[in-house]
């Protein structure tokens, strides 16, 4: 037997101020874009914006449904309109922030597990790690080299070659 361990690094900024320019432009439309969601169920509203390689910026928001399971967090509608836009160019940063009406946006939240599950086939797909910025409205943001980072041991589409 022998035990393995899984671990990884990402950097703890106080605020948004600390970041890079370009990170913090991508932050703040992420928060911007939160308040295109629409979460009239969970009043949570997400938003995330994506860099794309080619320059291009792309946004996406959650959108939910009287039936609660057809709702879409806001991550894969983003990778979903990505891959109908641009189905082979790289995305190199995603920042995701959030509002909420009953609940403060002090601290980042981070991909469900349906998200990185999607978030890591893009990157195989691309063959390309997304960075991601992950802050609420305001307080402390983390920045992660690449998605796959949240999903250790994950399945893959190598499994069904
Ligand atoms: N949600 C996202 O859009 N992204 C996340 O990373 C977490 C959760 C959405 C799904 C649902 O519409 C609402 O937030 C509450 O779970």
């Amino acid at each position: 037997m022998k035990e393995n361990k899984f671990e990884f690094n990402y950097k703890v900024y106080d605020s948004i101020s600390e970041l890079p320019e370009e990170s913090q432009w991508l932050l703040n439309e992420a928060r911007e874009v939160s308040a295109n969601a629409y979460a009239p169920y969970s009043n949570f509203q997400v938003g995330a914006v994506a860099k794309m390689a080619n320059g291009q910026i792309v946004a996406g928001s959650n959108q939910e449904n009287a039936s609660f399971p057809v709702g879409l967090c806001a991550e894969r509608v983003l990778l979903a309109s990505i891959s109908s836009l641009f189905p082979k160019v790289p995305i190199e940063t995603i920042a995701i922030s959030y509002r909420s009406d009953s609940q403060k946006s002090d601290h980042p939240i981070s991909p469900c597990g349906i998200c990185r599950q999607s978030l890591q086939e893009f990157e195989g797909r691309v063959n390309h790690p997304v960075q991601l910025i992950l802050g609420g409205m305001e307080g402390p943001v983390y920045v992660i080299d690449s998605a796959s980072r949240l999903l250790p041991l994950a399945f893959t589409s190598e499994e069904l070659r």
